[in-house]
């Protein structure tokens, strides 16, 4: 099959499936953590979700994961209704996701980290073996396949934590700030890692970080949010000067939240 005759349905054309939201909202009690958001993620690309704190990017996360039911809008799989899907079963249709704290088995090493992981497919030993095998080393983490996952420090950690969303072979994976707590070595490296997960996986990305250098140096489109809307989307460039994105950090309503590692 020749480049010509792929399937296109991505956002930039793009083969390949399609993730999106459309007019999501979500309330708790008075609250609204989301107020009509969109996002499109297609299957070869990288896309950034930023925004201040409390702007609802987990939860738009936990909406398209099935942790969280809409109260309005549409979730959808190339044109299949996901709302009320659970989490067990969006990970069945290739929606896997990483978590804001690291949910590793901590007692058991690397690999039976990223093996149990596998098994969840419903595939055999031997293949969770197999797959467990090429995660350690297109992760490099060949080294620590035997340590186990509590004695890691946060880089290799978090790179088992998306090791182990990748060990479900999915079409999408959702990140939730996987450099919290990184320095800037291992910051570097989880770019790299990120950058190459659409061509050795098969696989789009959705990342959430405030870590600004991880999201430039690793998304195509960047998405913004605050107070539970999309407030801007668009190229890395466009973003950073966009002026509605630097109220949202710089205003005086979340004067704070740019601190650190927030858009300089
Ligand atoms: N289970 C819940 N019950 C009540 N309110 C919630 C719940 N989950 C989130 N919220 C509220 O919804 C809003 C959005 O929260 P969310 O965690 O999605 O933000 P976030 O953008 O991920 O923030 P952060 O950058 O701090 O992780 C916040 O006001 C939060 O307090
Ligand atoms: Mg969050």
């Amino acid at each position: 099959m020749g480049i010509l005759d792929l399937p296109r349905g991505g956002p930039s054309g793009y083969p390949g499936s399609r993730l999106i939201a459309e007019g999501v909202t979500v309330r708790f009690g008075g609250v609204s953590a989301l107020s009509g958001v969109d996002l499109e993620l297609g299957q070869s690309e990288i896309v950034g979700l930023i925004g201040p704190n409390g702007a609802g990017k987990t939860t738009l996360v936990n909406v398209l994961t099935g942790f969280q039911r809409p109260t309005q809008g549409k979730v959808e799989l190339d044109g299949l209704d996901l709302r009320s899907d659970k989490p067990f079963q969006l990970a069945a249709r290739g929606i896997s996701r990483t978590f804001q704290a690291g949910r590793l088995f901590r007692r058991l090493t690397v690999r039976e980290n990223l093996e149990v992981a596998g098994f969840h497919t419903g595939c055999t030993r031997r293949q969770a073996r197999e797959t467990a095998d090429r995660l350690l080393e297109e992760l490099d983490l060949t080294a620590f396949a035997g340590s186990t996952a509590g004695s890691l420090n946060y880089g290799h950690e978090r790179r088992v934590g998306i090791g182990r969303a990748l060990a479900t072979k999915p079409k999408f994976v959702l990140m939730d700030e996987p450099a919290s707590g990184m320095n800037d070595a291992e910051c570097e490296e989880l770019v790299a890692c990120i950058a190459g997960i659409p061509a050795q996986f098969g696989c789009g990305v959705l990342l959430i970080e405030h870590n600004m250098k991880v999201i430039l140096n690793a998304c195509e489109r960047i998405q913004v949010m605050d107070g539970g809307k999309r407030i801007a989307m668009g190229k890395p460039k466009a973003i950073i000067t966009d002026a509605r994105v630097r109220a949202a950090y710089f205003g005086t309503r979340h004067a704070t939240a740019a601190g650190g590692n927030g858009i300089h």
